[in-house]
């Protein structure tokens, strides 16, 4: 794991918008997941400007997000489809058909989730995900206590989640008690992992995942076992590291992240 601290927002988003163009431009077929939440958005600002302004190809690249809502309509503004839509898909070149969420409307939930697994294998595994954490350290939507060898499943949402997104869908009693999420394990198969984590609020939370134990408690702290992980934070989101120091020093002075500083 790598721990990237960035002085603020804005400069963490955009750090993380540029590995997201690098991959695309090293290699334009990739496969990205990607994350909704409101840490994301102006990752995805950066990404429709290099797009517009530096003609940012993703003509050829797959996308496929962690996680939708059940029961919520691609139509309706709480589902991540729409969400996806707003926030990047309208603005850049990428084919309808190569952007991939669960299926939240299937009658057949656990088959749905079975069939997104086989489709992100079937396009040969994800390149880079994305991801953002949920104020009780959850991946996607993996709870606390959810399998470290999960793969795509269906989640009840626990009232802390529901109590974060509520905002985003108009009321606690708006956010749908279940979700179709990949995996602790589907995103631990991911070539590289990036987080982005901004913000005092989730200081404390930051500082238990990459410093404390690895623990179920804390979905994140399972990326303690991928072997191309890299946590993105801005300075308040940092405050609480002990190794502050340390992470600075390794991103000012490793030539992998010259181009970056
Ligand atoms: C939702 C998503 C997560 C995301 C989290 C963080 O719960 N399922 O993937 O990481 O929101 O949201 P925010 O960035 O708004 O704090």
């Amino acid at each position: 794991m790598q721990v990237i601290i960035q002085p603020d927002t804005a400069t963490a988003a955009n750090l993380v918008a540029r590995l997201v163009a690098d991959t695309l431009k090293t290699k334009p077929a990739s496969v990205i997941g990607l994350a909704t939440g409101r840490t994301m958005e102006p990752v995805y600002e950066r990404l429709i400007e290099f797009h517009r302004n530096d003609g940012l190809d993703f003509s050829k690249c797959r996308t496929f997000n962690l996680d939708e809502y059940a029961g919520v309509k691609a139509d309706d503004f709480r589902s991540y489809r729409h969400t996806m839509q707003k926030l990047l898909f309208d603005h850049i070149n990428i084919r309808p058909e190569a952007t991939h969420l669960p299926d939240s409307m299937a009658a057949d939930l656990n088959q749905a989730c079975a069939d997104y697994e086989n489709k992100i294998n079937a396009a040969g595994g994800v390149d880079l995900q994305l991801l953002g954490i949920g104020s009780n350290g959850h991946i996607g939507f993996n709870e606390p206590l959810s399998s470290f060898s999960s793969l795509t499943h269906v989640e009840f949402l626990t009232a802390a989640t529901i109590r974060q997104n509520a905002g985003l869908c108009g009321g606690e009693d708006r956010v749908p008690r279940f979700a179709l999420t990949m995996g602790v394990a589907t995103i631990l198969a991911s070539r590289r992992a990036l987080m982005l984590v901004t913000g005092a609020a989730k200081a404390e939370l930051l500082a238990n995942f990459i410093e404390g134990p690895v623990t179920s408690m804390i979905t994140a702290s399972a990326l303690h076992w991928h072997r191309d992980c890299i946590i993105v934070a801005d300075a308040a989101a940092a405050a609480n590291l002990k190794n502050r120091a340390g992470y600075q020093f390794a991103f000012e002075n490793n030539p992998a992240w010259a181009a970056y500083r």
